[in-house]
């Protein structure tokens, strides 16, 4: 018998969620982003629930051939372009389309010998300052682009710093549209957050959205908003079992550290999942989880391979019950990623991204 912790991607909760991004945006199409392995998802398993996206947007070229082997034919955007002049020979050959942010990038197309012109994505730093040309050097960029017998059409594209939070998007679009005015071409903005609260403007909205975290059923801007606000569905379940159960007295500690001390009578469960499993180590007393369907607590630290939960709402709960670390449980019940994410310090994005590749995964 494997251990009994498992994660379980939802088809539908994907097709869901990707439908209420396209609700946001409804005359774009859509990008699902499935970098990092779909957000640990895994492309694989993914696949059937974002196939309906318009084009699938990644960052590795293995992973556009894992989406080609798929049988896709429709686009695939390289998000960083091409790491290096060679990998525009894959761009050749599987049809990629490819972000340009660097002069060096457009020194490499120059040289390529290609009988396909390839699609790229001009990428303008509008105030992020990772990747992408000023500005002020953009339309230099378009223009040097555009006299490339490799380069076919050219669509314009920026990303959002803070499309989740107070300072807000309105300086970059400005930015962005006052240095793309005149110039053809489609143009991609929008990242879940900006999607989710500002696509009603079409200078946002663009011809594509870059939808990721949305679609794995995380609120971009979690705490302001919740997926109950957002109409998204936890994508992904992680959950395991009751692997012994413990009576504690008054003034008895539990797990490394003895950082919690019962101060009554107290029944805890001792679940099979730790941080070697991508449970986050910071999460603390308190954070919430679920057993049997009913919401519960983590009490102690995060050990390698378990953690351990007060069942004093659960007089039934017994080993071999269900815990749901995050997702649904078989009751229905959801316990967001954000939830818990928000317990260890980091966001919902990590959480997914980190399922270690010891916990068995399957498919819904
Ligand atoms: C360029 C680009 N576009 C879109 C996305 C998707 O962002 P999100 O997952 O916040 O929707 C990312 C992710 O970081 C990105 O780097």
């Amino acid at each position: 018998m494997p251990r009994p912790i498992q994660a379980t991607v939802h088809t539908e909760a994907l097709r869901l969620n990707l439908a209420r991004i396209r609700r946001a945006a409804p005359d774009a199409r859509a990008w699902a982003v499935v970098k990092a392995d779909a957000y640990g998802h895994g492309i694989e398993r993914a696949y059937e629930g974002l196939r309906g996206a318009d084009g699938f947007a990644l960052l590795d070229l293995q992973e556009a051939e894992r989406v080609r082997a798929l049988g896709w034919r429709g686009p695939i955007l390289l998000l960083e372009g091409v790491f290096e002049p060679r990998d525009l020979e894959l761009c050749s050959r599987l049809g990629l389309w490819h972000v340009v942010h660097c002069t060096e990038q457009i020194d490499w197309l120059a040289a390529h010998k290609t009988q396909v012109p390839h699609r790229v994505f001009l990428k303008m730093n509008s105030g992020m300052n990772r990747l992408g040309f000023a500005p002020a050097a953009f339309r230099a960029a378009w223009t040097r682009l555009n006299a490339l017998p490799q380069v076919d059409e050219i669509s314009l594209m920026t990303h959002f710093s803070d499309a989740d939070g107070e300072r807000g998007i309105a300086h970059q679009v400005r930015d962005f549209a006052e240095a793309t005015r005149d110039l053809p071409g489609e143009r991609s903005l929008a990242n879940s957050a900006a999607t989710l609260r500002h696509a009603q403007d079409a200078g946002v909205r663009g011809d594509w959205v870059r939808a990721g975290i949305a679609v794995y059923g995380s609120a971009p801007d979690f705490p302001e908003h919740d997926i109950g606000h957002w109409d998204l569905q936890p994508t992904m379940t992680l959950a395991s079992r009751l692997i012994g159960v413990q009576q504690l007295q008054p003034g008895h500690t539990v797990g490394y550290g003895s950082t919690f001390v019962a101060d009554a009578p107290l029944r805890i469960g001792v679940v099979a999942c730790g941080y070697a499993d991508g449970y986050p180590r910071h999460c603390t007393s308190g954070t919430p989880v679920l057993v049997d369907g009913v919401r519960t607590r983590m009490v102690g630290r995060v050990s390698m391979d378990m953690l351990t939960v007060d069942l004093t709402s659960l007089p039934q709960a017994r080993i071999g019950s269900a815990v749901t670390l995050w997702g649904r449980a078989e009751n229905g019940a959801v316990l967001p990623i954000d939830e818990v994410a928000r317990a260890g310090g980091t966001l919902g994005y990590e959480l997914m991204c980190a399922v270690a590749p010891r916990v068995q995964k399957a498919v819904d």
